[in-house]
């Protein structure tokens, strides 16, 4: 039987939204173009861009793809676009963080089935809350695009931490030259701490979290407020169970003459995860490193994972060659996917969840529980 088809568009053709899909360096695909049309039950029609050249751009390389047999619109706004097109299954808002609160909303009015919003959700937690309170109130689901939770490699780590015992500790770190904090860069979110702090943040509390039970989720409440319009409430004050990082003791604070935040550390102590209390979880961010690096250190009783950017290791106990009577951590021979999917595994959950087959693996609820983590350190930064 033929399945039907779900009608996307895209607001924001910029990098994430076009142009990554053509680093030849980067896994392919690696834009929400590229992903949307690499997927068979997605028809990819429509974009917008305040940006006159990359909505062309877009348009001719779309344009060519899609043939004549399908529309490849173009509109100046996302009005227009709404305006004039009214069979959108799928919105995909990949705009600056500074424009989410606006599009996400605007998007999320229009009613399609499912919203793909970039990350992170938004500036603030507040604005974020105001997000999902439009989604509550118009029953339309959201997807934050953290892309690691779809990427093959951090899932195989999950079936690896059974193999390393009890969880001793976890280390996460990202260094870049991108500066971590200053208060000025509220205004645009260009600063570390949110901007790829966000992916490092979510990506642990999904690895740690994974089966813990949520008291509330967004698509429970979707449900009761579909069924039940008039009684949809706030939930601005409901604090998100997915929050595992909680209370930081932030250490090592490192500003530079400007008195912009460029090291810090960060400690939780017993974190309550899906594998047993952690001792401690443990965050470093540099921003004024020449070099980027994200990377994830879980130490077990019996052995360690190691994770990040392009790499996937494995060490387990074992005999030691150097001294009689030890036991040392040995690297183990790992068959990892040459492909994460990690972009085109994001567009088929989208597909997965409108067919009824799948929960979002990325929902608003647990972006939002990301940023009042990543503001809780902030507060240790000012
Ligand atoms: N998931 C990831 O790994 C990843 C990677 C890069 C960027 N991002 C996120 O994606 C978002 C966009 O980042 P980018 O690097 O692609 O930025 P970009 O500047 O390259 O692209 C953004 C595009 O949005 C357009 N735009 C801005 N406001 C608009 C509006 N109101 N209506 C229509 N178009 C509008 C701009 O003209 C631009 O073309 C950011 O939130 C960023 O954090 C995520």
């Amino acid at each position: 039987m033929k399945q039907n088809r779900y009608i996307a568009a895209i607001v924001g053709t910029g990098r994430i939204g076009f142009t990554l899909g053509f680093d030849k360096k980067r896994e392919q695909p690696a834009s929400h173009t590229m992903a949307l049309l690499g997927n068979k039950r997605i028809k990819l029609i429509a974009a917008t861009d305040t940006n006159q050249e990359n909505l062309e751009q877009w348009r001719k390389y779309v344009r060519k793809h899609n043939g004549k047999k399908e529309f490849t619109l173009t509109f100046p706004s996302s009005k227009e676009l709404y305006e004039n097109v009214t069979c959108l299954d799928i919105i995909t808002v990949a705009v600056n963080e500074d424009n989410h609160l606006q599009e996400c909303i605007k998007a999320i009015e229009y009613k399609p089935k499912l919203v793909i919003l970039e990350k992170p959700v938004a500036l603030n937690s507040e604005e974020a809350e105001k997000i999902r309170d439009k989604a509550l109130e118009c029953g339309v689901p959201v997807m934050v695009n953290h892309e690691r939770r779809f990427a093959k490699d951090y899932l195989s780590v999950v079936k690896m931490i059974g193999q390393i015992g009890d969880i001793q500790s976890v280390v996460g770190e990202l260094d870049s030259g991108l500066r971590i904090y200053g208060e000025e860069f509220e205004k645009d979110g260009t600063y570390s701490l949110l901007h790829d702090g966000t992916h490092l943040v979510d990506i642990i509390q999904f690895l740690l979290g994974g089966n813990i039970e949520k008291e509330d989720v967004t698509n429970d409440r979707l449900e009761e407020n579909k069924q039940n319009p008039e009684k949809t409430e706030s939930t601005s004050s409901k604090e998100g169970s997915c929050q595992i990082l909680k209370n930081p003791l932030v250490t090592g604070v490192y500003k530079d003459e400007k008195g912009i935040v460029r090291n810090f550390s960060v400690h939780y102590q017993s974190v309550v995860s899906s594998f047993g209390t952690i001792p401690e979880v443990t965050i470093k961010m540099s921003g004024r490193s020449k070099f980027f690096e994200f990377r994830i250190e879980i130490l077990g009783t019996l052995g360690k994972i190691c994770i990040g950017n392009g790499f996937a290791e494995l060490f387990l106990r074992k005999e030691s060659k150097l001294y009689t009577g030890f036991y040392s951590l040995t690297k183990q021979k790992i068959k990892l996917p040459k492909k994460t999917g990690y972009f085109s595994g994001m567009i088929q959950n989208a597909v997965d969840f409108l067919d009824g087959n799948s929960e979002l693996v990325s929902p608003l609820e647990d972006a939002i529980s990301d940023l009042r983590a990543l503001e809780e350190i902030k507060a240790g930064l000012k």
